[in-house]
């Protein structure tokens, strides 16, 4: 069974009221794979979910950037996977870079996100990726498999994960991963999921092949395609370009 392409749109701390109108309209007014082809997943500021969710085309579902460990209360600042499901956002992405570097987000402390936002219903994107100096002194692997079995040693079912590799070096860089070295990672990380992410040999096995892996990092309409064509990437976690009309490009580069 084929894994079905997915393509996020990560905005990050961007946006106006009047900015995120233009890019729902431009997004809304292109022409793309059906649904049953490809997942779209935008994902706006937290102050934009409900103004997206309003005006989004039925066929593109809709992400918060992030969500709180556990159930809400005494948080200032927080948002709670529970107030998520409460406004019908079905997705989050959680252990992105970004916070995992800015603000000190443990592996542990994304895997325990992942299982609540899991266990309340929630879809979602976790993010693992190396740094600079990780991959230049080889231990690209080592990263990424401890930041995936801090998610695996908490949650046994996958089906609701989407894995996005987003090596640090290439966010928002313009280094974009070769498709070689983003097969290269994606394919390992498959191989880690088969061998250790389920309760036994079937669930393994079938979290390995089901569970879709998908590259951030510089991508754009220019490089998606031959990242696409690689067997084990199964889309895309885009930042800068999905604010763009590009990112219609990305959305279509599976087909
Ligand atoms: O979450 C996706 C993001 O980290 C990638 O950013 O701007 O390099 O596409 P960008």
């Amino acid at each position: 069974m084929g894994r079905k392409f997915f393509v996020g749109g990560n905005w990050k701390c961007n946006g106006t009221t009047d900015e995120v109108k233009k890019i729902v309209s431009m997004l809304n007014e292109a022409e793309v794979p059906s649904e049953d082809d490809v997942d779209v997943v935008v994902s706006p500021p937290f102050v934009f979910l409900p103004i997206v969710k309003s005006l989004l085309r039925p066929d593109f579902s809709i992400a918060a950037q992030n969500c709180w460990v556990r159930k809400g209360g005494a948080f200032t600042g927080e948002v709670s996977a529970e107030m998520l499901v409460n406004l019908g956002i079905p997705w989050v992405i959680l252990g992105h870079s970004e916070r995992r570097l800015l603000l000190n987000e443990s592996k542990e402390f994304v895997g325990d996100k992942v299982a609540y936002a899991l266990s309340q219903g929630l879809k979602v994107i976790a993010c693992v990726g190396e740094a600079l100096e990780q991959r230049e002194s080889g231990s690209t692997m080592a990263v990424v498999a401890a930041q995936t079995e801090a998610i695996a040693d908490r949650v046994l079912n996958w089906s609701n994960i989407v894995l996005a590799y987003e090596p640090v070096w290439a966010i928002g860089t313009g280094k974009v991963a070769t498709p070689a070295q983003a097969q290269e990672v994606h394919s390992e990380l498959r191989k880690w999921l088969h061998e250790n992410a389920g309760a036994e040999v079937a669930a393994t096995t079938r979290i390995a092949a089901t569970t879709r892996i998908v590259y951030g990092g510089s991508v754009n309409g220019a490089n998606c395609k031959e990242l696409a064509a690689k067997p084990d990437v199964d889309g895309f976690l885009v930042g800068g370009a999905s604010l763009k009309p590009e990112f219609i490009d990305i959305i279509k580069s599976s087909t």
